[in-house]
């Protein structure tokens, strides 16, 4: 089968390429996906060039322990093992399994979700990874409720533009902050207002928030606290930083910082789990979470997409479509 072979740590360009592999056999407890469409967020871009290189005893010390790239798909149960008893070939599933930038991946059912009619193989292959972080900061990290004023700094990226959606849908008052050209989609998402990083410091200002989601830049704590509602909560996802801990120091930092202040400082390190993925789903179905694709590309670019969704700049989750 054709797959996205990661050959080494590098520039997309240069370590990512189109090969043939076997494909996977189902062992009696997976299920062999036939992928549809893989999303191309900001993590396998970290991954493909071995980054934050805290992160190396994960990914593989000095070569890729994992020989095929993409994290999250879309596709159609294609088999089952003989003990897998919730999937049955032919149901629409998405969910998240390394390698999943192949034809086929044979994965344990608790890594799928049956997709939502609603929802595109596209679309629905950008949720798994930044959906399930997004869901993760707003519902479990941030503890967003009903009325609660919350503040997503990038707004617009991968995991932004499902926090928006999904804050909005727990019922906050919600703030994106994103640069000019991503102001019109973090109101489209839904956001109730939009600040343009470029002209405006989002920081600045009277304006208090019970909840602060951090995905981007790299702001100093101190400065995202000030804009806390007294007892309000910071939720670290992400940021810029150098290459040995891509911001993570500064997450740390600030989760040391928590007990000895009034607001809480929490750092995210989202898990995927199959009740999460459900979850994203029923948003899905419902109505109250449309995942935004910046666009789709031909398998052929998939290097291509993997090195711009290491901008920085996303509008959305550039999608990969395996299988036209
Ligand atoms: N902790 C976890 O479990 C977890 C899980 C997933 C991802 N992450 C991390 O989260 C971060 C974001 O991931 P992503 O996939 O959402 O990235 P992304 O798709 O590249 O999105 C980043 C967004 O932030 C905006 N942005 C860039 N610089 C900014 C700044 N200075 N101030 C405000 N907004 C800014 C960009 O919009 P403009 O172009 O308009 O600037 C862009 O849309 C990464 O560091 C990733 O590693 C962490």
């Amino acid at each position: 089968m054709r797959a996205i072979i990661h050959s080494a740590f590098g520039a997309p360009r240069d370590v990512l390429a189109i090969g043939d592999v076997d494909r996977p056999t189902p062992g009696p407890a997976e299920v062999l996906v036939r992928v549809r469409a893989s999303a191309v967020a900001k993590g396998i871009w970290l991954i493909t060039q071995g980054l934050p290189y805290i992160a190396r005893p994960a990914y593989g010390l000095r070569a890729p322990k994992q020989p095929v790239a993409g994290l999250a798909f879309a596709g159609t149960v294609d088999a089952v093992g003989e003990a897998v008893t919730d999937f049955a070939v032919g149901d629409d599933v998405f969910g998240y399994h390394a390698g999943a930038l192949a034809e086929f991946v044979a994965v344990p059912p608790d890594a799928l979700a049956r997709k939502p009619d609603r929802v595109s193989f596209e679309e629905a292959a950008a949720a798994p990874v930044s959906g399930l972080a997004a869901l993760q900061a707003v519902r479990d990290s941030g503890k967003v409720e009903e009325g609660h004023r919350v503040l997503v700094i990038g707004a617009s990226g991968g995991v932004g533009s499902f926090a928006v959606q999904i804050a909005r849908a727990y019922g906050a008052e919600v703030t994106g902050v994103a640069s000019t050209r991503n102001l019109a989609l973090v109101r489209s998402l839904g956001a109730d207002h939009a600040i343009d990083y470029t002209r405006e410091d989002p920081l600045a200002g009277e304006r208090r928030y019970d909840v602060v989601i951090d995905i981007a830049g790299n702001r100093r704590v101190s400065r995202l606290r000030r804009v806390l509602a007294p007892g309000g909560t910071l939720v670290m996802v992400g940021g810029t930083g150098g290459r040995w801990t891509m911001g993570f120091g500064r997450t740390v930092r600030g989760m040391l910082l928590s007990p000895f202040v009034r607001e809480r400082i929490v750092g995210l390190i989202s898990e995927p789990n199959p009740r999460d993925l459900r979850a994203l789903a029923v948003l899905m179905e419902a109505g109250k979470l449309a995942p935004a694709v910046e666009r789709t590309v031909p398998f052929t670019a998939a290097a291509e997409a993997v090195e711009e969704a290491g901008s920085g700049h996303a509008s959305g989750t550039i999608v990969v479509r395996v299988r036209e």
